[in-house]
C-alpha cells in the first residue's frame, strides 16, 4: 500500500515515520477491500459511511424493540468476542459499547486499568494489545496517550491475525463515535428541519482539551454551509490544527468568549467541561470557567427550535434545571450513542445488509 501521491510502500515504514504523516496520506492503511476496517479518527467517515451508520442505527433500534427482533439480533455475531480495554475513566463509553456488543449477541472481556493488566509487570502497551488479538475478534479502547489507538491497529495490521480497533478516546486527540452520535443526534433533531445542513453549532468550554469538539468539527465537513462558533477562555481556545482543517475545508468558523452574546445565533448548542484531568501544573485553577457555563436565565435568548448538548459527564457548566426544557437532548444524545456504536460494529463486521433485509 502506497503514501498517497507518492511511491513510498506505508507498511515498510518505522511507526514514527508512520505517524508523523499528513492523516490524508495514512488513512487507506485503515481500510481493508476499500471500506474501514479499524475506526480511529473522525476523518475517515465520510458522508456516504454516515448514511449508512445513521440507516442502520435506526433499522437496529426498530428491530430491537421486539423481544423476536433483539433475539435475532443477538445471533448475528454470538461467534464473535469484543475486547474492551479502558485505561481511561469512562461511563457512558464504555456501558455503550458494551451494551452494543450485547445487541449483537458478542462475547466481552474488559480491562479496565493497567494496575491489573500484565502492564504492571512491565508489559509494553503493543504487547498487550498484541495479547488481546490471540483472543477477541474486536478491540475497542480508552487510552491515555494520544495515537495509541492508532499505533495498535498499525500493529495489528502488521500481524497474521489483523483484527478491527474502535477508538473509545485517545488522550486529547480524538473521540470518533463521540463525534459520530452527535452527528447521529443532530440528524435526529433537525431531520424536520432541513437537516444539518446551514446550521450554526456554538461549542463552548475546554476546546483547547476536548477532544469530543475536536472530532465532531472535522465530521461537520460532511454538511453545506455549517457554521461553527467557537467560545472558549484564551487559555482553553481551540486547537490551530483544527482551524486550519477547517479553513482548508472552506467551513465558516468564529471565535468568542462571549457565550449570552452568541446564543441567539446557535440552533445547537454544544457544551463541554473543563479537562483538568490534562492539567500539568493547576492551571484551570486560574481560569473563570464560570462565564462559560449554560445557565436556565440564558435559555431564553435561544432560538425555539435549538437543541442544548452536552457529550457528558457534566458538573456546573450545565445547569441540572435545564434538563426539563425541551431543549435539551444530552440524555438523548448519550442513549444514542449505544445505537449507533451498535450499527459501527454490525458494519465493521459487514453484517448491515443482513441486518437491513430483517
Ligand atoms: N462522553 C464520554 O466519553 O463519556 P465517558 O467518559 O463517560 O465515556
Amino acid at each position: 500500500m502506497k503514501i498517497k501521491n507518492s511511491n513510498t510502500d506505508l507498511t515498510k515504514l518505522n511507526w514514527d515515520e508512520f505517524y508523523s504523516l499528513p492523516l490524508n496520506q495514512k488513512l487507506g492503511y485503515f481500510d481493508k477491500e476499500g471500506r474501514m476496517f479499524d475506526c480511529l479518527f473522525s476523518q475517515q467517515l465520510s458522508s456516504n459511511n454516515l448514511k449508512t451508520l445513521f440507516d442502520l442505527a435506526n433499522k437496529i433500534r426498530k428491530v430491537a424493540k421486539e423481544k423476536g427482533g433483539l433475539d435475532w439480533l443477538q445471533t448475528l455475531l454470538s461467534h464473535k468476542r469484543a475486547m474492551l480495554y479502558f485505561v481511561q475513566p469512562s461511563t457512558r463509553t464504555f456501558v455503550s459499547f458494551q451494551s452494543a456488543c450485547y445487541i449483537l449477541g458478542m462475547k466481552v472481556s474488559e480491562i479496565r486499568s493497567t494496575s491489573t493488566s500484565s502492564e504492571l509487570k512491565g508489559e509494553s502497551p503493543e504487547d498487550t494489545i498484541r495479547t488481546f488479538s490471540s483472543y477477541a475478534d474486536l478491540i475497542i479502547m480508552r487510552h491515555f496517550e494520544e495515537g495509541m489507538a492508532e499505533k495498535s491497529a498499525w500493529m495489528l495490521n502488521k500481524t497474521k491475525r489483523p483484527i478491527s480497533i474502535i477508538n473509545g478516546g485517545s488522550g486529547k486527540d480524538q473521540h470518533p463515535t463521540q463525534a459520530l452520535l452527535d452527528l447521529y443526534t443532530l440528524n435526529l433533531s433537525f431531520q424536520d428541519k432541513g437537516g444539518i445542513d446551514n446550521k450554526t453549532i456554538v461549542m463552548v468550554g475546554d476546546l483547547k482539551r476536548g477532544r469530543t469538539v475536536r472530532s465532531l468539527s472535522y465530521l461537520l465537513e460532511n454538511y453545506k454551509n455549517v457554521k461553527i462558533i467557537f467560545v472558549a477562555p484564551d487559555y482553553l481556545k481551540i486547537g490551530n490544527d483544527v482551524k486550519e482543517f477547517l479553513k482548508r475545508k472552506k467551513i465558516p468558523f468564529k471565535e468568542s468568549n462571549d457565550l449570552v452574546k452568541c446564543l441567539p445565533e446557535a440552533d445547537a448548542v454544544y457544551v463541554t467541561r473543563i479537562q483538568d484531568e490534562y492539567d500539568i501544573n493547576n492551571e484551570s485553577k486560574n481560569i473563570d470557567y464560570s462565564k462559560f457555563h449554560l445557565k436556565k436565565e440564558h435559555l431564553r435568548k435561544m432560538k425555539k427550535s435549538a437543541i442544548i448538548m452536552h457529550p457528558l459527564p457534566r458538573r456546573q457548566e450545565l445547569d441540572v434545571e435545564i434538563d426539563k426544557d425541551p431543549r435539551a437532548k444530552y440524555w438523548r444524545q448519550e442513549r444514542n450513542g449505544m445505537w449507533i456504536r451498535t450499527a459501527l460494529i454490525a458494519y465493521l463486521f459487514r453484517i448491515e445488509n443482513e441486518i437491513n433485509r430483517y
